[in-house]
């Protein structure tokens, strides 16, 4: 069986279990998971449960999409993502954007945690994407191209919407928060960024740093759908703090902005 047909064959098995088909979707990144379980009148699909769908087994992650309505709209949410750096292969990571393209998806927020590079950012803040650099070494439309999905050299001058940034500023200010705009980079990890890696990330432009997002970017622009980015600065990149970086840190801080990010994502869905 093909790729293309392993994702419609998933894309059957959501369909089957929706009531109403979601147009809107969003990817929650490690931590921000939460939001799934604030969705009313939803269904909860474990990843295990759904055909060819690859499991997520990092910490934070939970691996379940669950289709519900908020502020009256029905939406996907994705609560864990496939990255790059456990080993998986693009087609593996993007296999869930690729699902939801061919459900009819129109919207899709893509959201992360990241390191902050721009040092007048603050921990906790919520970066509104304006566009990114990827710096994975791969890209997730290399190889034949498959013609359904999309054309062979998509254009990514926008990758994320200006009309859907300007959504989330509204919905920002509605909540008294001004959000910061920037460029998110993106690398394979595992390991966090050397102080050096970060000074070159700052010098080529980047406002924050991850190991996620990029991949589902590319692909549901190749798709047509319209991307929201949204990275949840958990922590100052390696070398702006006098300080080590961990994991613990960075969940700590999605569990304290988890009120204000699902506001934030409240705000917005109820625009679209
Ligand atoms: N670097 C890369 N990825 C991250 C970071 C970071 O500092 N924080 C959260 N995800």
């Amino acid at each position: 069986m093909d790729y293309y047909d392993k994702v419609t064959q998933a894309a059957d098995a959501v369909r089957a279990q929706c009531q109403v088909v979601p147009q809107i979707a969003i990817v929650l990144g490690s931590g921000l998971g939460d939001f799934a379980n604030s969705l009313t009148d939803a269904v909860h699909m474990p990843y295990g449960q759904l055909p060819h769908w690859p499991a997520s087994k990092v910490i934070g992650h939970e691996g379940k999409l669950v289709v519900g309505t908020v502020k009256g709209r029905t939406v996907a949410a994705l609560a864990g993502r496939s990255h790059l750096y456990e080993g998986h292969d693009m087609g593996t990571v993007t296999f869930a954007v690729r699902v939801l393209g061919l459900l009819g998806v129109k919207t899709l927020i893509l959201t992360n945690a990241a390191g902050g590079v721009n040092t007048s950012f603050s921990q906790g803040a919520l970066m509104v994407i304006d566009d990114h650099i990827n710096l994975m070494g791969a890209n997730p439309l290399a190889g034949p191209n498959d013609e359904r999905f999309g054309p062979r050299f998509p254009d990514m001058t926008e990758v994320y919407s200006s009309r859907l940034r300007k959504i989330a500023d509204q919905a920002g200010r509605a909540i008294h928060l001004l959000l910061p705009h920037g460029i998110y980079a993106a690398l394979l990890g595992p390991s966090y960024e050397t102080p050096a890696e970060i000074r070159y990330l700052r010098t080529i432009g980047a406002d924050a740093v991850g190991m996620s997002t990029v991949p589902e970017a590319l692909v549901a622009r190749h798709m047509g759908l319209d991307v929201l980015g949204i990275s949840c600065i958990t922590n100052m990149a390696a070398g702006v703090l006098p300080q080590p970086l961990d994991h613990a840190e960075v969940m700590e801080t999605t569990r304290r902005i988890r009120g204000q990010f699902i506001a934030l994502l409240e705000g917005v869905i109820v625009q679209l």
